[in-house]
This record gives C-alpha cells, sequence and structure tokens, in this order.
C-alpha cells in the first residue's frame, strides 16, 4: 500500500511499509536498436510486441553513462505526447530510479517541448535528458515511438555516444528496475520515494514547462515590441499552427495572453495521442491546412511548428513560403533585430551541409564566421559550447540559436516577428529585398521514400563510383540552352574544428562551375525502407522572382540523368517534393 503524505506546499513524499525493491531481470539483447541522429524510432507495435524492446534500450542508456556520474544525477524527461508515452516514461521513471538516478525533472503530464526539455538540462545543470520523441514521424497506435538521449550540454548526444549505447544494446544480459515505483504525472511538485540499499530518497518533480521556457523567450526578445506588433494600433494578424502536438499550452500562454494575439491565432493547439491521424511535419504537404487558410491574405503571416516544437515552416501573406534556408539567411541578416544577439554579439552562423548557401552570402558580407556541419543539431552544439556559434539553421525547418541546443520552432517565430516588428515590413517584403540584396539561391529537395535499402545503398555506392572516376570533373552537362561543367565532386566529410572529430560519408555532393550543387543523401531517420533526398541549389544574382520549379528543372533533369534514380528504383518521381 502506497500513501502520499502531504509535507509541505509541493513536496509528496510517498512511503511506504517497505522501501521499493530494486530488481535486476535477465534479458536477450536486440541488434538493431541503433539511434540515429534523432534517436531510436521505430513503430508502436515494435515495442509493444517485442519483449523488453525499450527495457534493454533504456539500459543501454543508462549503463552508457559512467556510473559515477550516474549516481545521485538530475535526468530531465519529456515527451511529444503521442500514443504509448505514458507507458514509457512509467517505465523510464521505474528505470531511471533502479539505475541510480537521484533526480528526475518531468514535465507536466510528462509532456514538454524538445527545446523546453534542452532549456531545463541547462538551467537545472543535468546529466542529460531522455526525450521520448519520435521527431515530426506520425502517432497513434499504428505510428512511430521515439527515444533519444540529448547530453548535459540539452542537445542531442554526440556520435561516440549513440555509438556506445547500440554496443552495449547488442550484447545487454539484463536490466534493473523498480516495478513498485508509481509517480504521478499530474501532480505538479515534488515526489519521493524510497528505494530500498540507497540512502537518500529518489525524486520527482513535475514541473510546469511553459512558464520556464516562456521566462527563457523573455529574456531573448522585446515582448514589449511583439505585443505592439500583435495586439497594438497598427497589430499584424498571424496564424500559428500546433499540428495538435506539444506545443499548442506554449503558444497559448506566450502568444495569446502574454503578446495578446486573439485567440484564433492558434490553432490545433490540443495535444493528441495522434496528431488528429495527421503527419506532425510543418512543411508544404502536411501542414496544408495552413497553406490553404493563407490563401485569401486574411494573414500576414503564417508558422507551423511539429509535434515536438523544434522544427518550423514560415509563410508570408498568401502562403508565399519561405525556404528553411532562406529563413535562415534571412534571420541571420537582420540578427540585430533579436535583443539577445545584440548583448551576446554574433560569434558565428552554420548551416548544414544540404542547406542551400543562402546563409553563406550573409557570412562574407558581414565577414561573420561560417561553419558547414553535417546533418544533425549535435554539430552545432559542439561549436556553441566552444563559444564559435550564434545562429544556425537546417534545410529540414529547424532554426536556432545558442540560447538552448536544439532548434527552436517558437523562438523562431518570434526572431520572424521581432524583424517584422523592427523592419516594419511584411515578410514578403523582406524576402525580396533580401534577395535583391543578396541574390537568390533557389532551392529544392526531392524525397524518394520507402526504398528497398539494399537497392538504396547499391545505388549511392554506384553513385559515388562514377562521381570519384577522373573523368567526371569537368564532365558537361546540357539541358536545352543550359550547360553545366563539373567542378568538384566529393562525398562530404567534416573535421570538427573544436575536437579534430572527422565524420564521414555525409552525402555526395557534384558542384558545378556556375555555383550550383546537386547533393545525393540517404536519410538517417530509420524507419521502414531508406530514404533518398536529392538536394538541388542554384544561384541567381538578377533573375530572384521566377518558380523555383521551372528554374531547378534543368538540374533536376541532370540529378536523375547522372544517378539514373528511376530506373534504377522504378520509381516515376519523387515522393515528395519540398
Ligand atoms: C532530425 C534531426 C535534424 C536533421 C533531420 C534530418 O530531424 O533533428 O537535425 O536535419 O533529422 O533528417 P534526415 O531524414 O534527412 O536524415
Amino acid at each position: 500500500k502506497h500513501t502520499y503524505i502531504h509535507e509541505h506546499a509541493c513536496t509528496y513524499r510517498r512511503t511506504q511499509d517497505s522501501p521499493l525493491k530494486v530488481l535486476t531481470v535477465a534479458t536477450a539483447p536486440y541488434l538493431d536498436q541503433w539511434p540515429g541522429c534523432g534517436g531510436l524510432r521505430r513503430r508502436v507495435g515494435v515495442f509493444q510486441g517485442n519483449r523488453h524492446y525499450l527495457h534493454n534500450f533504456l539500459q543501454s542508456v543508462f549503463s552508457c553513462m559512467d556510473l559515477r556520474e550516474r549516481q545521485g544525477c538530475t535526468l530531465v524527461v519529456g515527451g511529444d505526447g503521442r500514443f504509448f508515452n505514458r507507458t514509457a516514461m512509467e517505465l523510464v521513471v521505474q528505470m531511471a530510479a533502479a539505475n541510480g538516478v537521484g533526480r528526475l525533472i518531468i514535465g507536466h503530464h510528462g509532456i514538454m517541448s524538445t527545446p523546453a526539455i534542452s532549456s531545463l538540462v541547462r538551467k537545472y545543470k543535468a546529466m542529460g535528458a531522455i526525450v521520448l520523441t519520435a521527431g515530426p514521424h506520425p502517432g497513434g497506435p499504428h505510428g512511430d515511438l521515439g527515444v533519444k538521449f540529448n547530453s548535459a550540454n540539452g542537445g542531442p548526444a554526440q556520435e561516440t555516444v549513440t555509438n556506445k549505447i547500440y554496443q552495449i544494446s547488442r550484447t545487454l544480459e539484463e536490466f534493473t528496475i523498480c516495478p513498485g515505483l508509481r509517480v504521478d504525472l499530474g501532480a505538479l511538485g515534488r515526489q519521493e520515494f524510497d528505494l530500498e540499499n540507497k540512502f537518500k530518497p529518489f525524486t520527482v518533480e513535475i514541473v510546469d514547462s511553459v512558464e520556464s521556457y516562456a521566462n527563457l523567450l523573455r529574456n531573448i526578445f522585446d515582448f514589449a515590441a511583439l505585443k505592439e506588433l500583435l495586439s497594438g494600433e497598427h497589430r499584424i494578424r498571424i496564424r500559428v499552427d500546433a499540428m495538435s502536438g506539444v506545443m499548442g499550452p506554449y503558444l497559448r500562454r506566450i502568444l495569446c495572453e502574454e503578446l495578446g494575439a486573439p485567440a484564433k491565432s492558434v490553432v490545433n493547439c490540443v495535444p493528441l495521442e495522434d496528431f488528429g491521424g495527421l503527419h506532425p511535419d510543418p512543411n508544404l504537404t502536411y501542414a496544408a491546412e495552413l497553406v490553404d487558410s493563407m490563401q485569401d491574405g486574411h494573414y500576414d503571416l503564417g508558422a507551423a511548428l511539429d509535434c515536438d516544437g523544434d522544427r518550423n515552416m514560415i509563410l508570408g501573406k498568401h502562403g508565399a513560403f519561405v525556404t528553411p534556408s532562406d529563413s535562415l539567411a534571412m534571420i541571420a541578416a537582420n540578427i540585430f533585430c533579436i535583443p539577445y544577439f545584440q548583448h551576446t554579439g554574433v560569434r558565428g552562423f552554420a548551416r548544414s551541409m544540404p542547406t542551400s548557401a543562402a546563409l553563406d552570402k550573409v557570412a562574407q558580407a558581414t565577414k561573420i564566421d561560417l561553419y558547414e556541419t553535417p546533418v544533425g543539431w549535435g554539430f552545432f552544439g559542439n561549436l556553441m559550447d566552444a563559444g564559435r556559434l550564434s545562429l544556425c539553421g537546417e534545410e529540414s525547418f529547424g532554426t536556432g540559436g545558442d540560447h538552448i541546443r536544439e532548434k527552436d520552432g517558437l523562438w523562431s517565430v518570434l526572431a520572424w516577428l521581432s524583424i517584422l516588428a523592427i523592419r516594419r515590413k511584411s515578410v514578403n517584403d523582406i524576402v525580396k529585398d533580401h534577395w535583391r540584396k543578396y541574390g537568390r539561391n533557389y532551392y529544392t529537395r526531392y524525397d524518394y521514400e520507402g526504398l528497398d535499402l539494399d537497392a538504396a545503398w547499391q545505388l549511392m555506392d554506384d553513385l559515388e563510383v562514377l562521381m570519384m572516376e577522373k573523368s567526371f570533373v569537368s564532365q558537361r552537362f546540357a539541358v536545352a540552352d543550359n550547360i553545366y561543367q563539373v567542378e568538384q565532386a566529393d562525398n562530404f566529410e567534416y573535421t570538427d574544428p573544436v575536437d579534430s572529430t572527422i565524420t564521414r560519408n555525409q552525402g555526395l555532393r557534384i558542384m558545378f562551375t556556375n555555383g550550383s550543387r546537386i547533393v545525393y543523401r540517404l536519410s538517417g531517420a530509420g524507419g521502414v525502407g531508406a530514404t533518398i533526398r536529392v538536394y538541388i541549389d542554384s544561384y541567381e544574382k538578377e533573375d530572384i522572382f521566377q518558380d523555383t520549379q521551372v528554374m531547378l528543372a534543368p538540374l533536376a533533369t541532370i540529378a536523375l540523368k547522372i544517378s539514373q534514380l528511376h530506373v534504377r528504383t522504378g520509381r516515376s518521381g519523387p515522393s515528395m517534393i519540398t
């Protein structure tokens, strides 16, 4: 029988007739628990149908931590509220306690955005975080579940750490658990539990992450100016879509209650376990409802955030799409509209390799250092920790600053609103002004999803062999009147300027003499089959107001010709074009 004893305002001590038992349970290892840069993502059925699948992975995460550091440490735990999160969360608590963790900081009802988790890790100087999200993948009984481990800096664990977790998982023989421990995720405040053979009680703190995240943003942006923009005499109209993920409560509190935007400015704000049956990814395809609602010109700015709140998409009036690569470059060009950067100065800019080179133009003009990193936010974190990076982003709908170590969707929306507040121009005019000044990087991404794994790997291997032939460089490709000559071809590799770690095989790049570029890359997200992404980027100084797909059609034809993608996959076109 477990009872709560009310100790003082917010502390509950769970006493038991005897301390809770810690059990060691024998298990058999799984060989497929490779956590990609987004963590271990699998269909819910995989977790439900394979005995101890989640137990095993969590044990591998705990065992990966240095024993002395783990004893008594603090971890932050949160999730995007998807189906099975609550069950998974209860297991995290029981296993964390058994593994010697001293304190868990958990979001109310177990729900917390990824940016809020990152900020709490830093605020509480925690050892790291366990994040229960599968990124922007669908939820529900037939959807995905994910488990991601973040390090003490608040960002995704580096590959050396995820490698170690994977190695441990392949030989795991047992896990430890405290099965009688029942946490109340709905009770804000502290809960303490006595465990056998432990001197100190195990503590769980359920926190209001919305308030602490709001506080973080208050110290970055000029809330008075944003309030004037959203609710003053010359207010603009915005529509921000939480896509039925975690961000609803944050949007209501910050945009509506605090900054005065009307309640109807935020939509799909009730977190749902299956995200309403939709794909909670902010892009033109999956955030179609937002795109449609922008068409009639009622709203000045539209934004969508993904289910765990780290990704964002920005739209101008009539649904004009600001590509994530452009959005990053435009925030960079207007960075001093954000008070935080006036105080910290700008230490450097960074983008992932497949992201367009629009940011490079701003870096050149402002003489600010630019880093080109492999895909994944962890690489940015390293630069930020070393004080070399202030603003970064990826073509995969992520932008953020060094206030945390994850991309940050709502931060990006407030960054845009800050630009509008200071420049007093529309989104569409800011975009046009930018292109006039810096030129435009036309940019598109073709995704080929659900390909046969072996076929996809073989295709990439063959393509690399072809690209590495001596005769490939200087080869010319012609489509109608357009001639493109190869200047350089490689498989991108990155040497981390901070710790000199080399990361290889990060994508096949073909650079042409006119500055255009084609990149082929296998998605690291896992899931069913393989996904090949083809990224096309072409720079124009003068001809800046054309249709992207028309402008890039010749390069797309060349990309398909070189890779033989359609012939070899039997596809007639991409599954998705962004
Ligand atoms: C996750 C990471 C991003 C990364 C993206 C790439 O969302 O958080 O940092 O850009 O994956 O996904 P991909 O499927 O292209 O490997």
